[in-house]
């Protein structure tokens, strides 16, 4: 949702920062931008669309020498995306310019007091009055200038800032949106995500909420919003370029998903000490655990999903109750947060708005959260009390894979650890839990190496319109998941639906040929489950089914059948994704479609 790039430093800054945006082309977006300054004044060049045809009127970025430079890939939100409303935004002689991911709320108070002053706006967006903003307290000094706009301004902003009269200079700050900047030999950079400059450096800095940093070729200073200037220690990335890259795999989502088992085992792995779940930076102890009375679960889309299985599986395991909130409701449903509750706030990016709104929300009422969180550094990483980071690395494709897999994992991990704590099951249990727990990377392996079986089918139904995914417990939530990867990337309308809720309504729209997807994976619903495919299958539907390998009557009920290893009950969610995935994945590369970038989305959602 909207890329930042920007340089200072000794190279030519307009290829950098082109190849800064291609690295955050996964976060969505409809336009680019640039500005360079070029020794005299600043260049300004957009373009409508791919950022190839940023590069293509660039000439890969010749056509606009300097070394100081900011860009911008623009995800629409306040004007359509044209070639007016794509950022950078400058004020009304170009001295001042501005690259901005989030929204500023009171942007509409802010512009009608500059239209009275006198200011023209050109564009319709909130960014431009930023930029206005500050050429109207412009006074000399950009650092100051910018702290009087900062406490004026309300919303959300990852702001870059240009001033042609200070061109030794790029300033950087951030609020509610993802910010990074690096250091090089070679020069300073700002991004909205590490990718963006690890081909130049690995010394990143992680920019805080209302903090502001002044970059120079050769140094970064950074300000509280006091203006006091403080010092921050790097972070050294570990991981390497290589890991955001495709490395020979079609779509970022084909790679990420064969990254699945190594996801599991690198989450699963560091918390399994001598055949024993210790969970380190739960930052509770045996007798908290006890005391834990309810857990609430917020997170939204697939993370959500994964939520919903943990909500099964701790309530199953641990018999704690659970609540799982869109976190979009829960941060304004005013909701009920007795003694003894947990909140577990889960994200793959950490940016997630709603997330991070809720788990303030949370805290406010004294409640401590535990971030259950991909990105290392992010902003829920840093406002959770506690975080269990999942090991996934960075996922680039829009569509979720490894991450919500990793989420799994680390949910699981918590429910049998609370479980073994609260000794709700029994030692024998416990390890053949564990047991199950550490086979699941390679099931995983197996599933994905039948991956024929799952394009072949899926070539049948590139031209579904309708697609249902059903399932009753613990299936319904991997029903949720399945119908969201399915829809995101292919386009095809399809809903998740508890199989018992069918004959509520949903079963009218049922006709001849309708596709089915019937998850069955849990014994004691399993006949349930058949007579739900029964009764879909004679009023003209196509049954899919997924389901445990010895159940073979299943053929009774369904057309086609994907068979997952045997795993305990509680984990099936881990090996019935897969096929689902794949689905999608297959429906949506048969169709034509943008696998990777889906229309009208964007990896991180960092506004509501
Ligand atoms: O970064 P988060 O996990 O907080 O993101 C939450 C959702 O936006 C995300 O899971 C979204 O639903 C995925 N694109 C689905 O594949």
């Amino acid at each position: 949702m909207c890329g930042i790039v920007g340089f200072i430093g000794k190279r030519q800054a307009a290829p950098v920062i082109l190849d800064g945006l291609a690295k955050l082309e996964y976060r969505g977006y409809d336009s680019a931008g640039m500005a360079v300054f070029d020794g005299e004044k600043v260049n300004v060049t957009k373009a409508v669309g791919r950022l190839k045809v940023l590069e293509e009127l660039t000439h890969g970025g010749e056509t606009m020498p300097g070394t100081v430079g900011i860009g911008h890939t623009r995800w629409a939100t306040h004007g359509v995306p044209n070639d007016v409303n794509s950022h950078p935004h400058c004020n009304r002689d170009k001295t001042i310019t501005v690259v901005h991911n989030g929204i500023i709320e009171n942007y509409i108070p802010l512009k009608n007091k500059l239209l009275k002053k006198g200011y023209d706006f050109v564009s319709e967006t909130d960014t431009e009055v930023a930029a206005q903003l500050l050429d109207y307290y412009y006074n000399g000094n950009p650092l100051e200038t910018i702290l009087k706009v900062l406490h004026r301004i309300e919303g959300s902003y990852a702001l870059g800032i240009m001033f042609a009269d200070h061109p030794g200079e790029i300033f950087a700050a951030r609020k509610g949106s993802p910010l990074i900047v690096g250091q090089s030999a070679d020069g300073c950079f700002i991004a909205s995500d590490v990718p963006a400059v690890l081909r130049y450096t690995r010394t990143v800095y992680f920019v805080a909420e209302q903090e502001v940093v002044r970059l120079e070729a050769d140094h970064m200073h950074f300000y509280t919003m006091d203006e006091e200037e403080i010092e921050k220690e790097p972070t050294t990335i570990e991981w390497d370029a290589d890991a955001a890259e495709k490395a020979g795999y079609e779509h970022f989502m084909l790679k990420e998903m064969y990254e699945q088992p190594k996801t599991v085992t690198d989450t699963l792995l560091p918390r399994l000490k001598k055949d024993r779940i210790e969970i380190e930076e739960l930052g509770m102890s045996d007798d908290e655990i006890r005391e834990v009375r309810k857990i609430h679960i917020v997170a939204c889309g697939s993370a959500y999903h994964a939520g919903v299985t943990g909500k099964y599986v701790l309530e199953g395991l641990a018999r704690i109750p659970v609540e799982v909130d869109l976190a979009s409701e829960f941060r304004y449903r005013n909701p009920i947060l007795e003694e003894g509750a947990m909140v577990i706030a889960v994200s793959q990016s950490g940016e997630t708005a709603d997330t991070l709104a809720a788990i303030r929300e949370a805290k406010q009422r004294g409640f401590a959260v535990l971030g259950i969180v991909n990105v290392v550094g992010s902003s829920i990483a840093r406002e959770a009390d506690h975080v269990m980071y999942t090991w996934a690395g960075p996922e680039i494709a829009v569509a979720t894979t490894k991450a919500y897999s990793a989420q799994l994992i680390a949910l699981y991990l918590l429910a049998v650890k609370f479980a073994c704590v609260k000794k709700t099951v029994d030692e024998r249990m416990y390890r053949l839990l564990l047991r199950d727990l550490k086979r699941l990377p390679d099931q995983i392996e197996l599933l994905l190496n039948n991956k024929e079986k799952i394009q072949h089918f899926a070539n049948r139904y590139i031209g579904a319109r309708d697609v249902f995914f059903i399932g009753r417990g613990i299936d319904y939530a991997i029903s949720l998941e399945g119908s969201l990867k399915l829809k995101e990337i292919s386009y095809i309308h399809s809903e998740a639906y508890a199989a018992g809720e069918l004959k509520h309504g949903t079963i009218s729209l049922i006709e001849e040929g309708t596709l089915v997807a019937a998850v069955l994976t849990q014994e004691k619903l399993y006949k349930k489950m058949i007579s739900n495919m029964v009764e879909v299958r004679t009023r003209g539907a196509f049954v899919l089914a997924v389901t445990n390998e010895g159940n073979g009557d299943v053929k009774r009920a369904a057309d086609y059948v994907i068979y997952i290893p045997e795993t305990n009950q509680y984990f099936t969610n881990s090996l019935a994704i897969i096929p689902l995935q794949l689905f999608g994945y297959y429906i949506s590369v048969g169709k034509g479609c943008d696998v990777d970038k889906p229309r009208n989305l964007a990896k991180s959602v960092t506004v509501e």
